[in-house]
Order: structure tokens, then C-alpha cells, then sequence
């Protein structure tokens, strides 16, 4: 048996996915253990789930930060080593590269929370993080920080919704609006982008005809409690691959495009013995 991987944990909210994860680390599920668990809000009901489990938690209190960047910046503790041109080109959260004004405001206030973040971080040992409802986009600041080996991403996310389809706050919200006979999740690696980094796994479910939206989410963070497990296991096995693709498409041109493969199921067996 290779040995558990050390996994980290962000949330923002009740963190039913965290408690789903931490669950299948202790059933042996997930060979990993959840290290540390942080969150952007004071009040996030998951950080009892923690203490539930003696797992180290902190708080960044983000309001707070992006409130004394934005209206005291003289009194903001915004860290050195950051290279705003490098972040404003890097990024692609904001894609209006001609006006950036609103893009650098976004950028100053989320690299000072992040510095915090990641200053908390220090003291943990991780080979994995995973947003389980974090409902902030993290920046090439950070992102860069985490991910230091080169084709090997160290920070996953679910979503609430069949990406590329639904990016943003409100996945199941925008499932149900638009109409869908089907709903679901995904699992991907966190890129510049929202929402928009590779795809490792997807689930989906039926939309009845009368399903409210309550009922929609309900079903969607089943699905989530089954799939995300299963992500970061093959994360733990080894099993995930990154890699840089070029498609050539029907008019002729070339599109580029960062894609995971897993492994076959005899690595599996390999890995367990
Ligand atoms: C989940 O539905 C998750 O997919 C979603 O927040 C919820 C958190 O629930 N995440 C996002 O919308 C991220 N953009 P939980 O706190 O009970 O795990």
C-alpha cells in the first residue's frame, strides 16, 4: 500500500462535501487524510465538521481584507512579491485585457487574503487541496504558489454543474433556469480561468418534470458526495495525467486545450499492493 496523501481543505459554507471526504478517508475510501481545513468565512457551519474530527481548522476572513484594501489600502498588508502585469496577463477570470482597472482592483484585494492563506498553509504539510465549496476564485498568486511541479496540478474543485456549461455562483441555479432534462457535477483542476481548468470527473442526474430547484441540489450534492471521493482517490492512486493537447478542428485551425487522463484499472492493482 503506498502511503495517504496529505489532503487540504478549503470551504466557505455547511461543507457536506468535506464531511463526504473526510468520511472516506477514515472508511479507507480515499487513502489520504484531511490535514487542515481553512475557510474565507468566520461563520462557516464546516469548521465544527473539523473540530468534529480534531482536524487543525483557521480562518482568512476575506470581507475583512477586501474591505481595508479597497477603502484603507494604506493600512493593507499587500505582500512584495507579487508582479501585478504578470497576474493580469496570466489570469482569465476578468476578459476584458483592454480596460483592467476592474481586474487589478479584483487582483490586489484577493493576492492580500491569499498571502494570509497561504501564510496559514505554511505550517501543514499537503500534497493535495481541495475546494469543497470555497466559493472564491483563487488567483495566479496562489495558484502558482501551490502548484510547483511542472504538469502536476495540486488544487481540485467541485462544481455544481456539467462544465463547460454553467460556470460562476450558481450551477444548479442556472441548470434549472435554462431548462435542462439533466443536471450534474464535476470535479476539475483549478486554472486561471473560473470554473474552466480540466475535467477529471462528471456525474449526472435526471430532471423530472416538477423537480424544484431544492430538489435539484439535493439530488446534484449526492451525486457530489459520490464522485468526489472517487476523484481524489485516483489522485492518491497516481492516476491522474495531465496533459497538453492540440486539436486540429474542422476549419482548419488549431485548438489547444489541457486534458486528464486516468490511468487504466491495472495501475490500480499495481498501486495497492
Ligand atoms: C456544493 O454544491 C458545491 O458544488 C458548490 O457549493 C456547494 C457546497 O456545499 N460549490 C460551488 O458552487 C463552487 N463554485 P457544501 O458546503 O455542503 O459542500
Amino acid at each position: 500500500m503506498s502511503r495517504k496523501i496529505r489532503i487540504g481543505a478549503l470551504i466557505s459554507g455547511g461543507g457536506t462535501n468535506l464531511q463526504a471526504i473526510i468520511d472516506s478517508c477514515e472508511s479507507g475510501k480515499i487513502n489520504g487524510e484531511m490535514v487542515f481545513v481553512g475557510t474565507d468565512n468566520p461563520s462557516a457551519a464546516g469548521l465544527k465538521r473539523a473540530e468534529n474530527h480534531r482536524i487543525p481548522s483557521f480562518v482568512v476572513n476575506y470581507a475583512d481584507i477586501i474591505r481595508t484594501v479597497n477603502q484603507q489600502p494604506e493600512q493593507a498588508d499587500i505582500p512584495k512579491d507579487f508582479d501585478m502585469d504578470d497576474l493580469l496577463q496570466k489570469q482569465s477570470i476578468f476578459s476584458d485585457k483592454e480596460n483592467p482597472e476592474k481586474a487589478k482592483k479584483f487582483l490586489r484585494s484577493r493576492v492580500a487574503a491569499e498571502a494570509e492563506l497561504l501564510e496559514k498553509m505554511k505550517g501543514f504539510d499537503f500534497d493535495l487541496i481541495v475546494l469543497a465549496g470555497f466559493l472564491r476564485n483563487l488567483t495566479p498568486y496562489f495558484i502558482d504558489r501551490v502548484n510547483t511541479e511542472e504538469g502536476l496540478p495540486k488544487i481540485m474543485n467541485i462544481h455544481p454543474a456539467l462544465l463547460p456549461a454553467f460556470p460562476g455562483k450558481d450551477g444548479y441555479g442556472d441548470t434549472f433556469r435554462y431548462g435542462c432534462k439533466v443536471g450534474g457535477c464535476t470535479v476539475h483542476f483549478i486554472d486561471y480561468g473560473e470554473d474552466s481548468g480540466p475535467i477529471i470527473g462528471q456525474k449526472t442526474f435526471p430532471i423530472e418534470p416538477g423537480d424544484t430547484l431544492d430538489l435539484i441540489k439535493k439530488k446534484g450534492l449526492e451525486k457530489e458526495w459520490e464522485l468526489y471521493p472517487v476523484c481524489i482517490q485516483m489522485f492518491a492512486a497516481n492516476q491522474l495525467h495531465v496533459d497538453r493537447v492540440t486539436f486540429l478542428t474542422e476549419n482548419g485551425k488549431t485548438y489547444q486545450r489541457s486534458i486528464v487522463t486516468i490511468k487504466n484499472i491495472l495501475d490500480i492493482g499495481q498501486q495497492s499492493h
